[in-house]
């Protein structure tokens, strides 16, 4: 079934299918960023043409979910106009046993986290690869930082464990400059014992908008997985 495929783009495209299958007409949908999410937005534009999904409105963290919403039919709306969103639909770049998430890998963590927190159900979309028995063993920490305060930001982190590096950009000189318009540290901890404390230690650096732990915001973590050459999706 995947011969020819890239693996890693095939369990992609099957997790996102399965979680814009989940979606029910009528539903205020958050709208993830990523490469995984990217295939979740498509098949609902798909399921809104085919007439078989009908009057739902997106809730985008990014300039690129509203780019992809846009170009596949998904009509947006904003938090100022709506009284809650049913369900979300978002990718990781960590996922523990506990659901707890690492976020930010398309430095798009903070709108991510306002509207994940938001939905009555949140489903993390993954492939294998980004399961881990504890958060950053694999993947540095996303820490969204204001411009001016880069530097002491920097040594705040460093006075608690962290390796912080700013984000570069690619096809790009100098930093990443997020959609809000700050800049990104990736943070390497030797070990994150206690995420649900280093989320709010680190929120409390001032200067600090928003980090990649998401601690108890994730509902449904559906997983995509190759299994005798078969692509197949399950639930944690
Ligand atoms: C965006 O900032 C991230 O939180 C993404 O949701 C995360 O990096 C997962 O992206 P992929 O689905 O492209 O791996």
């Amino acid at each position: 079934m995947t011969a020819g495929l890239d693996p890693v783009k095939v369990m992609k495209q099957e997790v996102g299918k399965a979680a814009a299958e989940r979606v029910k007409s009528g539903s205020i949908v958050g709208l993830g960023t990523g490469s995984t999410t990217a295939f979740a937005i498509q098949f609902l534009g798909e399921r809104l043409k085919s007439g078989e999904l009908m009057d739902i409105k997106g809730v985008p963290t990014s300039f690129q979910a509203s780019v992809l919403a846009k170009k596949y039919g998904i009509p947006l709306t904003t938090l100022d106009e709506i009284d809650k969103i049913d369900i979300a639909i978002d990718g990781a770049d960590e996922v523990d046993p506990q659901k707890n998430l690492i976020k930010g890998g398309g430095a798009a963590h903070t709108r991510e986290k306002i509207v994940d927190s938001l939905a009555d159900v949140f489903i993390v979309v993954v492939d294998s690869s980004k399961l881990v028995d504890r958060l950053g063993s694999t993947f540095p920490l996303p820490v969204e930082v204001l411009p001016l305060a880069v530097t002491p930001v920097m040594k705040a982190i460093e006075s608690l464990g962290g390796k912080p590096e700013l984000r570069m950009g690619v096809k790009k000189d100098g930093p990443v400059i997020t959609d809000q318009g700050n800049m990104v540290l990736d943070v390497t901890f030797d070990a994150i014992d206690n995420p649900a404390e280093l989320e709010k230690t680190l929120n409390n650096i001032p200067g600090v908008l928003e980090n990649g732990l998401f601690v108890g915001v994730a509902n449904i973590v559906l997983i995509g997985e190759i299994k005798d050459g078969q692509s197949i999706v399950r639930e944690m």
